[in-house]
């Protein structure tokens, strides 16, 4: 790590599950004062935090640029968006929103020359990759929202290559966190179900207990993603979206994992259309490419992140 660049940062989506994450390592790392955190909602959670707040739709292109001339922004961290399950609900929005922000973002970039990091994620696969998806795998998504991704990753590719834009992605494994609840996708289960079992109650799983998901604890992904944004950009051979190493673990799994350490906790499957969206993606990621591009690895196992996640959430 460590490039020397005294960072202005801009943040899209701030105010979702990775969002408030993020806001706290880029503060940690960069000071609060070099931080806009932006989202389509409002909010006065940031106050006490020292980051700026600036209500933004990322479809405003108009508004973005004044932004990003008034704090003369050098990184983006594009994270609005809509997931797979609220955008199955809305393919016309998802798409619009996915797609017309990440483009907004890119155009912009062509002027201002600012760093783009772009999230892809693991729903970029479609049925046809069975078990591990390697980082060349085939890209046939089942869902509009995959389909955003994939297109999100060709037009990443696109830009860097032909207009020279320096822009970063990952393909984010489920994320499992305890500060913000997660906002309308599939693996959504892997965070609600912690809640149910710290709060005593019983919980209904919306995927069957077989169901195999790659997965990661977010202080991982945070590190990843601060990783590959200070990564130099000449050791960099994918643009759209690397591939993680990641967990990879059954619902049942994860349900026996948390009734180790809270054992009167119980749980019921009962898949609904989420289902379907879940059968379409691998059971794993291999993540050797961004392991010899800039050195990343995993540090939470599926017990270690259970044990954080219960801990975080009793306090
Ligand atoms: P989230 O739904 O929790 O947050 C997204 C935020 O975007 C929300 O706060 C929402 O208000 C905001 N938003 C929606 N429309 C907007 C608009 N038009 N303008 C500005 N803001 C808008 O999502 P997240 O989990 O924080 O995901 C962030 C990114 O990471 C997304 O690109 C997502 O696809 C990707 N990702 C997430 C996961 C995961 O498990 N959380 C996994 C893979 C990829
Ligand atoms: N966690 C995300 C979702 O379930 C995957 O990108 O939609």
């Amino acid at each position: 790590m460590g490039e020397t660049l005294e960072r202005r940062i801009l943040v899209t989506g701030a105010l979702g599950q990775i969002g408030m994450e993020l806001l706290d390592a880029l503060s940690s790392r960069y000071g609060a004062d070099s931080i806009l955190a932006t989202d389509i909602r409002d909010s006065n959670k940031l106050e006490s935090s020292g980051i700026k707040f600036h209500k933004l739709d990322v479809l405003n292109k108009e508004e973005i640029e004044r932004i990003i001339q008034k704090f003369e922004i050098n990184e983006v961290y594009h994270l609005a968006a809509l997931l797979s399950a609220s955008g199955e609900n809305n393919p016309e929005l998802c798409w619009k929103i996915n797609m017309g922000g990440l483009v907004n973002i890119c155009e912009l970039s062509r002027n201002y020359k600012f760093r783009i990091f772009a999230p892809s994620s693991i729903a970029v696969f479609g049925s046809d990759v069975i078990g591990v998806a390697n980082q060349n795998s085939p890209l046939n998504p089942a869902t509009i929202y995959g389909i955003t991704k994939v297109s999100g990753e060709l037009l990443a590719e696109y830009y860097h290559a032909t207009h020279d834009v320096d822009i970063r992605g990952l393909r984010y494994p489920g994320l499992i966190s305890w500060k913000v609840m997660p906002g309308g996708g599939t693996t959504d289960y892997a965070v609600e179900i912690f809640h149910a079992a710290v709060s005593g109650n019983r919980y209904t799983c919306f995927v069957d207990e077989k169901t195999t998901l790659p997965m990661m604890y977010m202080d991982d992904a945070i590190r990843a993603t601060i990783e590959l944004m200070e990564a130099p950009s000449e050791n960099l051979s994918v643009r759209g979206g690397y591939n993680l190493a990641c967990l990879s673990f059954t619902a049942e799994e994860l349900f026996q994992e948390i009734k180790m350490i809270i054992p009167e906790f119980d749980c019921d499957f009962e898949p609904d259309h989420r289902q379907r969206y879940a059968d379409s993606w691998p059971d794993a990621t291999d993540g050797k490419q961004a392991e010899i591009d800039w050195g990343f690895k995993i540090h939470y196992d599926l017990k270690s992140m259970c044990y954080t996640m219960i801990q975080s959430l009793r306090q």
